[in-house]
């Protein structure tokens, strides 16, 4: 798969956009932030320490969506560019079966729906467009509002499956049939 265009989604109060080189200094934020982070653990080489990583990262996830290894959209409100998080598919398993879901938001915008509507949008798109057989997310066991927004939306937990690199983790799927 190759996109001629960034495959920008719109909902009814987002514009989920390519994120651009010059939105470096939001990403370091979303990357660093405690609160954003506080459940999440990237291994040492997929860390933001300062603004070059962040710029480093923006480089990366731009040629990863040439070369369709992973999609990251910046979630915007439809009246501000601004960035307010993330979301992406990425991790894809090598027959293109399974995706992994990822996503971040400012603080400031928690627990106004934001995530559920980017979320749904997003499954959508690599269930339906991007025809993978499933999407998976997997979440610290005590990240309440993450394990909250999967389960309204459809995804399952799967007790069975562990996370080799973090027992902490819970790993939950969505199918095409599980969306409501
Ligand atoms: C997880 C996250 C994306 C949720 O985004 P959001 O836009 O606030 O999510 P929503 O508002 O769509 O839904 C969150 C739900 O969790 C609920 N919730 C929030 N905190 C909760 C808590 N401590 N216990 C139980 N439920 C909680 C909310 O009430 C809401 O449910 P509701 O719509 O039924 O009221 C956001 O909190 C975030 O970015 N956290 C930091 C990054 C992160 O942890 N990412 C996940 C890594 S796997």
């Amino acid at each position: 798969m190759n996109f001629k265009r960034f495959p920008e989604i719109k909902t009814k109060r987002l514009v989920l956009r390519k994120i651009e080189e010059s939105d470096c200094d939001v990403i370091f934020f979303l990357r660093t932030d405690k609160t954003v982070n506080k459940y999440i653990e990237r291994p040492e080489n997929r860390q933001t320490k300062n603004k070059e990583d962040a710029l480093k990262f923006i480089k990366d996830i731009t040629e990863d969506i040439e070369n369709f290894k992973s999609i990251s959209w910046g979630i915007t409100l439809k009246n501000n560019p601004q960035i307010i998080g993330t979301i992406c598919l990425w991790n894809f398993s090598k027959n293109l079966k399974i995706a992994e879901v990822g996503y971040g938001l400012s603080p400031d915008y928690f627990n106004k729906g934001i995530m559920t509507e980017a979320l749904k949008q997003v499954v959508e798109f690599g269930l339906g467009e991007l025809n993978f057989d499933k999407i998976e997310a997997y979440t610290h066991t005590d990240n309440e509002s993450s394990k909250k927004l999967l389960e309204k939306n459809g995804f399952h937990f799967v007790p069975n499956k562990k996370d080799k690199d973090n027992s902490a983790n819970r790993i939950y799927e969505i199918e095409m049939a599980n969306i409501q």
